[in-house]
């Protein structure tokens, strides 16, 4: 029986998607990346945003379609739309077979026989408390690892579902991470991610109450095949001087933050609830700066939130000049049903309005982001080759402090380290040749 998985949204969606395939592999399943020979489909959603939401409706429509051929084939949605719909789903589209949370993944080999056995089913069980390091999974790549240590978020930004589709902070017992690093570092892996919605947050649902990220990185950082330790995503008031302290001291920890400030209007903050102003923000940017020289800061903004004027936006702007984030992610606001916003703030912002403004800050972004890689002309870069960046040969890797470059390679460098000299800028990424090839540094 074949299996085939689609995924959209974040990271975190990714981890349990590479946590559905190890266990159903470790089930007997096979793995397929071709919808049309799978005889199970499972659709990992998102729901962060309408557009996202659509996709996966698309998909789902696509998918149902291969029913006409395969009778049998079976179709589970989980995720985010998953857990926001939940029985309406299977009211809505007659081809989906179950529906399940995002606290019940580590469920899919029985909730796929149950699929198997003909029942049409939603299941939201809570099995967060049965997640440990030995479930098996199946990561898309060879030397870098996704680990979730926190689930959940408790902040509850006005506009935001997540809080509602992941529920509140749950993290996982820092023994029990490090063990999942040790199987990481047994079998050769040189980078890990730590994810979570909000991964300064982690360990503060210990009974000392007290942060721990910085704590995990230095423990991780203690395995020889590790070489680099990335986590996000930062939420700007929770991160701890200690933090700072540890990604600046210690070699391995990535110098790179990833640390969303929505909007640089106080007032738009304060509606958002977002528990910073922006005077707050750039302090903390400039301390990172100061504490951390080499590293990289992105961050996420949201315009056209209800209510928002161009004074607002020019206070965004100005915040994006003073703060030059390494990268930005944005997006028109998207009114998400059962938040705060949604139900008590008009969306009044014209769409025209907000994909303009979307449009000055992916221009200006652009020119920061030029500005800033031509510093790196002619410069040799330490990186960790991450494999194909496009056809003829060419492939990418990363700088510790997140820089992309690409440049002429072979497959079987992936994973190595190397240093390449930067010959050419863009906007986006940097342009180099291999100098060396390092594999252990
Ligand atoms: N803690 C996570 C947040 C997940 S949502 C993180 O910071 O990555 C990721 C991003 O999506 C948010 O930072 C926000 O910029 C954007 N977003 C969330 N809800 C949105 C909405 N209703 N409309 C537009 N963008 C939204
Ligand atoms: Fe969403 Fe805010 Fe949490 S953006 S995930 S509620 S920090």
């Amino acid at each position: 029986m074949k299996f085939f998985i689609r995924t959209f949204g974040c990271q975190m969606n990714l981890n349990e998607s590479e946590i559905m395939a190890g266990l159903l592999i470790n089930d007997g399943f096979e793995w397929t990346e071709n919808p049309d020979e799978a005889d199970i489909i499972i659709i990992n959603s998102c729901s962060v945003r309408e557009k996202a939401e659509n996709k996966m409706y698309g998909a789902i429509g696509g998918y149902g379609k291969l029913k006409e051929k395969n009778k049998n084939l079976i179709i589970g949605i989980g995720g985010c739309s998953a857990e926001k719909e939940r029985d309406a789903l299977l009211d809505r589209f007659k081809k989906i077979d179950f529906v399940f949370g995002t606290r019940n993944v580590i469920d899919i080999s029985n909730l796929v026989k149950r699929a198997m056995k003909g029942e049409r089913f939603a299941d939201f069980s809570d099995k967060l408390n049965e997640v440990n390091y030995s479930i098996p999974k199946r990561p898309f790549s060879k030397h870098h690892a996704w680990i979730t240590i926190i689930y959940g978020c408790n902040k509850y930004c006005t506009y935001c579902i997540v809080p509602y589709t992941r529920g509140f902070e749950k993290s996982r017992p820092i023994d029990d991470i490090i063990n999942e690093v040790e199987e990481y570092n047994k079998n050769g892996f040189k980078e890990i991610t730590f994810l979570g919605q909000n991964v300064d947050s982690y360990g503060k649902d210990f009974g000392d109450k007290k942060p721990k990220l910085d704590l995990l990185i230095q423990k991780s950082a203690q395995f020889d095949s590790i070489k680099r330790i990335w986590f996000m995503t930062s939420y700007p008031s929770d991160i701890t001087d200690s933090l700072i302290d540890t990604i600046a001291k210690e070699k391995k920890a990535a110098k790179y933050i990833h640390l969303p400030v929505q909007s640089g209007s106080n007032r738009i903050l304060k509606s958002m609830n977002r528990r910073y102003t922006k005077e707050q923000f750039i302090d903390l940017v400039y301390k990172i700066q100061k504490e951390i020289p080499e590293v990289t800061i992105s961050s996420d903004i949201i315009t056209g939130f209800p209510s928002e004027t161009e004074k607002d936006f020019e206070e965004t702007v100005d915040l994006i000049k003073k703060c030059r984030f390494e990268r930005i992610n944005i997006a028109e606001y998207s009114p998400r049903e059962g938040t705060v916003a949604h139900k008590y703030f008009e969306d009044n912002v014209p769409k025209h309005i907000k994909n303009k403004r979307l449009q000055y800050i992916m221009n200006l972004q652009k020119k920061i982001n030029l500005e800033e890689n031509e510093k790196y002309l002619g410069k040799t870069l330490s990186i960790i080759q991450e494999g194909k960046a496009g056809k003829n040969n060419t492939y990418m890797g990363r700088t510790i402090n997140n820089k992309l470059i690409i440049f002429q390679s072979q497959e079987k460098l992936n994973g190595s380290f190397l240093k390449v000299k930067v010959n050419k800028v863009s906007p986006g990424p940097l342009y180099g040749e291999i100098i060396e090839i390092i594999n252990n540094i």
